[in-house]
């Protein structure tokens, strides 16, 4: 066989078998196939599309190409939870202690900002001190004492989506549900939890536009998790505009414990609540409204936020010195009306340029950078009322840039749903 063999036949809709998929990894994690090929492979599956078989069969071979952490040495039920990926999406940051200050126990791997998206790892990064990598020892003795750590992923862990993943991200062949979902899920399952709780994004600022795409995303993912024996709850949220105000790494660590100490805003105290509360709900056998009550008395009571400060204390971190620019203007709305959008992708571009995310792998993050969104979609602004604020420190944006990213009219709009479904 050869991997010329493998692309014609994807090329001719045929269905490959484990073999052919296992000998593709394989053979590209030993380096015996160019890139071209591999590219060319990718564009069939992603024109072609692959059935569940042939997505479990690419799942377990990426999976097998590295390492698996063993989390048999903590105590007590091991959850993690992940996100498709979006703007302003600093839910990890507070669900991990929130779920810790149960008594779970959260041993997160997470990534760096992709694209648009920000990443968790970077938004910890921005705290002085902080580290993101802890030996195996370290992650699973503070996942024992404190009950959470969140750190970066693991050299060795799936290295074939690292291949792939760079591969896709410069060939336009991001955008196939099977290799998304075989990507997360490879990563998950190598990460050893017990339970999975998937937040998959929804809108102009995500990788699924649409509901149907998300809620197709959704059922494979949890079908991966069934065949691997995985409870996967999955969660379709929207993300046609930044969660919460804050975008920008630290300053979505500020708002990040605000919510901790309940006074977030109010779509991330909702959604955490919400994903939350049917992990609780399942983990612990109560009702959803009485898990969702513990929560906000985990926040109210300052549980949540202390799990926070502990985890940051282990890993080094010093939120004291937590540093948010001090260059900052305010962008207003020329006209008032009602924000009936707001380009979420415009955003997170925009957030990327002023030096909040990267451009290239070796691009040095500008941790105290980002915006500061005044109003959300379906709001009324008078003419000359402040959109967002922007922080900066010695790059600058343009504001009519920022000003195409609003949408405002005369009609009131319906505000959107946050949540839209809860597959399982
Ligand atoms: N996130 C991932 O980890 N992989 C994908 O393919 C897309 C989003």
């Amino acid at each position: 066989m050869t991997l010329l063999d493998v692309i014609e036949k994807k090329k001719r809709k045929e269905i490959l078998t484990k073999e052919d998929i296992t000998f593709w990894i394989e053979g590209m994690c030993k380096g015996e196939f160019p890139d071209y090929q591999i590219s060319a492979l990718l564009m069939a599956i992603v024109l072609n599309g692959m059935t569940d078989e042939e997505t479990f069969a690419l799942t377990d071979a990426m999976l097998n190409s590295g390492d698996s952490i063993d989390l048999s040495a903590i105590d007590g039920i091991k959850v993690d939870k992940h996100s498709t990926g979006g703007v302003g999406d600093k839910v990890t940051l507070i669900l991990a202690p929130l779920l810790a200050s149960f008594g779970l126990k959260v041993a997160k791997m997470s990534g760096r900002g992709l694209g648009h998206t920000g990443g968790t790892i970077d938004k910890l990064e921005s705290i002085p001190g902080y580290r993101v990598e802890l030996s195996r020892e370290e992650f699973i003795q503070q996942v024992n004492e404190v009950g959470v750590a969140v750190i970066s992923q693991s050299g060795n862990l799936v290295p074939a989506d690292k291949k792939l993943y760079a591969l896709r991200d410069v060939t336009g062949t991001v955008d196939s549900i099977p290799l998304i979902a075989s990507s997360i899920m490879s990563k998950k399952l190598a990460s050893g939890a017990d339970f999975l709780f998937m937040d998959v994004k929804v809108g102009n600022g995500a990788l699924m536009k649409t509901i149907e795409d998300a809620r197709e995303l959704a059922r494979l993912m949890i079908e991966i998790g069934k065949h691997y024996g995985k409870t996967t709850i999955c969660i379709l949220t929207n993300m046609s505009e930044p969660l919460g105000n804050a975008v920008g790494n630290a300053l979505e660590v500020e708002e990040a414990i605000h919510t901790l100490k309940g006074m977030g805003p109010e779509d991330v105290m909702e959604l955490i609540i919400k994903i939350a509360g049917l992990v609780v709900s399942r983990t612990e056998n109560i009702s959803l409204e009485e898990a969702e009550q513990q929560c906000f008395k985990k926040f109210n009571t300052g549980a949540a936020y202390q799990k926070f400060e502990d985890m940051v204390t282990a890993q080094g971190g010093d939120l004291t010195k937590l540093e948010i620019s001090k260059r900052i203007f305010s962008v207003r709305t020329p006209k008032a009306g009602y924000i009936a959008a707001i380009d979420t992708l415009g955003i997170g571009e925009i957030a990327r340029k002023i030096g909040a995310g990267r451009f290239t792998k070796e691009d040095k993050i500008r941790y105290q950078v980002g915006m500061v969104l005044s109003h959300k979609v379906g709001d009324f602004v008078k003419a000359n009322d402040e959109l967002l604020k922007v922080y900066l420190d010695d790059l600058d944006v343009r504001v009519n840039d920022i000003l195409d990213c609003f949408t405002i009219q005369d009609n009131p709009v319906e505000a959107q749903p946050l949540i839209y479904e809860i597959l399982e």
